[in-house]
């Protein structure tokens, strides 16, 4: 469905960056380096950045935005670059396009999380082997962003991620949860208990403050690692304000109190 276009100069720069990190060197590797960006909003501004941001990785790479809204579509043209940076009409069939990646952002944040799973579906069904799709959600500026990393297996791993010099507490990470799991945050439910660790840790690591907040964001994400939560990155990603754990942790499916809670 057409959807508000909001969007914004570097905005989505954390998703690029880690897409950069993750899907590197399957980039490098493809025979047809092609990423989709589905759902570019009202500019396509952030389709010129992820391009500008691949072509480092890969100087062949094509980059293709896929928007609903034809009207976007047509107001994107002035901006394209062919055949490395076009524009088409299109839905989460990726416009019948195989790419090796698919950042969605910013746009199942509109629809009902009945949605979800269905789109989840056709967009991993459209991907080249080995291809992920990226899809999540932040905040008009991107200082808070989350992101589900999906395989043609399904999901595999969530990360939240913070801009940490304007970082008041984690918590404030909820509100910008991806929508498979933004309804999901309530107490008792793992989602829940990954952001309540990750608070604590916060806390508990205040001290560390004094020596900038990524050393106390590294700690945070140490003492939830050692809580027993599978943090599956390295800490050079954590100094990034990024924290990065596999899916089966939140799945929302298989949270045994959500169902209660559903069935109650
Ligand atoms: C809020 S904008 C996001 C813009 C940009 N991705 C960002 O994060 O800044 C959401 C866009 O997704 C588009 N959209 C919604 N559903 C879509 C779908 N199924 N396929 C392609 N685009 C879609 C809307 O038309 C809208 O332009």
């Amino acid at each position: 469905m057409v959807t508000r276009g909001t969007t914004n100069p570097n905005r989505l720069r954390r998703v690029d960056n880690w897409i950069v990190a993750h899907a590197g060197p399957a980039l490098r590797d493809a025979p047809d380096p092609l990423v989709v960006d589905l759902g570019y909003g009202a500019t396509p501004v952030t389709t010129v950045e992820l391009r500008a941001r691949l072509a480092r990785v890969r100087p062949d790479v094509r980059v293709v935005g896929v928007e609903i809204d034809p009207s976007r579509v047509a107001a994107a043209a002035p901006a394209a670059d062919p055949p490395l940076l076009t524009f088409v009409r299109g839905g989460f069939e990726l416009a019948g396009l195989s790419p090796v990646v698919v950042r969605a952002l910013n746009v199942l944040r509109q629809y009902d999380e009945a949605a979800v799973a269905a789109a989840w579906a056709t967009m991993t069904a459209g991907l080249a082997p080995g291809g992920i799709v990226v899809e999540g959600t932040c905040d008009e500026l991107g200082r808070l962003a989350s992101w589900v990393c999906l395989d043609a297996g399904g999901p595999r791993s969530l990360t939240l991620a913070a801009k940490l010099s304007t970082l008041d507490t984690p918590a404030t990470l909820a509100e910008r949860l991806p929508k498979s799991l933004i309804h999901h945050n309530v107490p008792g439910s793992p989602v829940h208990g990954l952001l309540r660790a990750l608070d604590d840790g916060w806390r508990d690591a205040a001290p560390y403050a004094t020596f900038g907040p990524r050393q106390r964001w590294q700690r945070a994400v140490a003492s939830v690692r050692a809580a027993g939560w599978p943090v599956v990155d390295r800490p050079t990603r954590w100094r990034l304000g990024e924290l990065t754990i596999a899916w089966s942790a939140v799945d929302p499916s298989s949270d045994v109190s959500d169902k209660s809670r559903k069935s109650s």
